[in-house]
Parts: C-alpha cells; sequence; structure tokens
C-alpha cells in the first residue's frame, strides 16, 4: 500500500469536520493508517482522471458543447473543452454561473459585456445569463469549466492579502469594431437534455460602449493568488472564490509550506482537485490536468503540499455530491487515498 503509517512518534490523528474547517471537529487517534481500503463497490468512492486522455466532443466537431465530466443532484456540474475551431455559435447557460479554467492554450472569450483573452492558469468568470462563445488562438486548447446555480463570487479571508484584485483581476472589454454578423444561432443551457436554439438576425455580441462602473466578466491567474499556510505545523488554505449560499468554495492548493494535511473525514463537501502542472509532483499526481476527486464522508490524507520544486494545483469543495459520468469513468481510475495515486487493485 503506498500511504504508509508513519514510522515513528504517536498515533497519527484522524479529524472529522463539519462546514470544511469552519464547523465542529472532532479528533481522534487510531493505530491503523485509515485511508486505507480493500477495494470498493458502487459509485460513491474517490477518483482519478487525467484528462489529456478524454477528447471532448469539442475536438473535432465545432459545433459540440463542451464535454461533461461530471453531474450532480445540486446542479453543480464539470465539464471540459479541448476547441481547435471557434465556437460557431453563442451560448448563454441560464441556469448557472461558470469558471472556465485555461489549462493549456490561449483563448479569446467575446461576451455580452465585452472580450478578454484568457491564457495558461487562468479563471475566468462567466455569470448566469451572460451570452459567450470562444476560441483557441492558436492550434487548441484545453479547459476545465466548473457550473454553479448559486451565483459565485470572489471571496478572500480577512485581512486583504490572498488577492491583488486592483494588479491581477482582468475585466472584459467591448471591442467597439466587431462586426454586426449575419444571423446567429443563440443556445440557451438548460436542465433539459435538448438546448433551446435561437437564431438570431445578428451577431449579439456586437456592442457598443460600456455605460456601468463593474463588468461581471473577468479572469484572474491562478499563479496571482496567494497561498496561506499556518506554520511550522500547518492548516487549511484559504478560498479565493465561493458560491453566495457558500455550497461551492474554491481554493489555490499550489506547493506551500507546512506540514501534510490530517487524516481526515469532510462531512460536508466533495473535494476536486486540479493538479495543473508541476514542475514538482503532487504525491501520486504528476501529469499536467490530473483530476482527482474524494466524495464527502470517504477518509482521505492527502499528499503533502510542501514541495520545494514547486507544483501548480487548485481545489473546488462542493455540498454537491458528484458523479462521474461515463465518458469520465471511462479514462478514470479508482485512487487510494493517501498518496492519490491509482489504489493498488487498479489494473490487477
Ligand atoms: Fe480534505
Amino acid at each position: 500500500m503506498s500511504g504508509k503509517q508513519p514510522d515513528a512518534g504517536p498515533p497519527p490523528i484522524q479529524l472529522w469536520t463539519r462546514d470544511g474547517f469552519q464547523g465542529a471537529l472532532s479528533a481522534v487517534t487510531r493505530a491503523t493508517y485509515a485511508p486505507e481500503y480493500l477495494s470498493v463497490q458502487g459509485p460513491h468512492a474517490p477518483r482519478r482522471a487525467v484528462l489529456e486522455r478524454l477528447t471532448p466532443d469539442d475536438r473535432d466537431d465545432p459545433g459540440a458543447l463542451p464535454t461533461t465530466v461530471a453531474t450532480s443532484r445540486q446542479g453543480v456540474k464539470l465539464h471540459v473543452s479541448a476547441r481547435r475551431k471557434p465556437m460557431p455559435y453563442v451560448v448563454r447557460n441560464v441556469e448557472a454561473d461558470e469558471v472556465h479554467f485555461i489549462q493549456s492554450g490561449t483563448v479569446k472569450f467575446e461576451t455580452d459585456v465585452g472580450c478578454l483573452t484568457a491564457s495558461e492558469g487562468d479563471f475566468v468568470s462567466i455569470p448566469r445569463a451572460i451570452a459567450y462563445r470562444y476560441a483557441p488562438t492558436g492550434d487548441g486548447m484545453r479547459s476545465v469549466i466548473v457550473e454553479s446555480p448559486a451565483a459565485l463570487k470572489l471571496a478572500p479571508p480577512l485581512p486583504s492579502g490572498l488577492l491583488n484584485t486592483a494588479r491581477d483581476l482582468k475585466f472584459a472589454e467591448i471591442d467597439p469594431n466587431m462586426p454586426l454578423g449575419g444571423p446567429t444561432q443563440l443556445v440557451l443551457k438548460t436542465f433539459d437534455a435538448e438546448n433551446t436554439v435561437f437564431t438570431l438576425p445578428h451577431d449579439p455580441l456586437a456592442l457598443g460602449v460600456c455605460l456601468s462602473d463593474s463588468v461581471p466578466v473577468w479572469k484572474l491567474n491562478l499563479a496571482s493568488i496567494q497561498v496561506h499556510a499556518y506554520l511550522p505545523e500547518g492548516g487549511p488554505p484559504s478560498q479565493f472564490l465561493a458560491s453566495t449560499t457558500g455550497d461551492l468554495l474554491m481554493f489555490n492548493l499550489s506547493a506551500r509550506p507546512g506540514g501534510r494535511p490530517p487524516v481526515h473525514i469532510n462531512a460536508d463537501f466533495d473535494e476536486v482537485i486540479c493538479y495543473v502542472r508541476g514542475p514538482g509532483a503532487w504525491g501520486g499526481c504528476t501529469e499536467p490536468g490530473t483530476l482527482t476527486c474524494v466524495p464527502k464522508g470517504v477518509i482521505h490524507h492527502g499528499p503533502s503540499e510542501d514541495v520545494p520544486e514547486g507544483y501548480q494545483a487548485w481545489l473546488l469543495e462542493t455540498r454537491a455530491t458528484l458523479r462521474w459520468t461515463p465518458k469520465a469513468l471511462a479514462i478514470a481510475e479508482l485512487m487510494e487515498t493517501g498518496q492519490y495515486l491509482p489504489h493498488p487493485s487498479v489494473g490487477k
């Protein structure tokens, strides 16, 4: 088994926490290594997937939407996109806010409130009912899209310092020279299996000027979000983004000093981590674009985040109970929850 019981010292602590690390907490010791399991049957199991092994529908079919990799009863979803050609239509998600994380490539977004060009490591926020289309500026791109029915907002902790919004938050800007265009399809994304498609006489994203103070579409690079550490023992990371309901949180989980996380049962949140890139490995995660998911209530330890070579990763915590889709399951593997390697039973 990869994650071993530490050799010396007192027995390790096993935590159970409510509301992430904000609520009730219990700590016990046990002599055996809690994350170990011999086998598992059923859907509520920890899994990992190297997203490069998935070919999203929109890679070869410009008319396709991104491919869904996880869904939930609450409407929180994850998708992946790998366009090589521009979207030939405009889409407006009328039921959820979206955050697009650019894993690779450079992507031009055109939206109802202006345009921006996003690069590797950028989060792009597109709130509910803002129409948009995007296109790679080079040969291709890859992104992970988080969909949240509850509105998402930057929510760094006080005192300020996690984000330098004046320097690092970049807002969409209107291009007044965008052609008015001819007939354009507008796809409304809803919970229905079938999308609703309007055919408009002109390009709806051709705009004049911005009259408001605020612009709801922005980008922020993962590398510009500070990490928060408790020294020398370590402690939980701090969110930079949250839903207004508090049921979806996002964190920079890149390398940081401090001790390894405790063996932990997260009572309320599924934990999705995207290992973006090295140079350093984060435990068992070495391939860029590796997505790991530990469902709520499943005991896990997790690799040390104190990696001197550095790596980039982000964490999504959601009260929604996520389920991988068949397309994602086809490239996913069962995961052990010590170092987040494939479970020893994989390939047997
Ligand atoms: Fe955890």
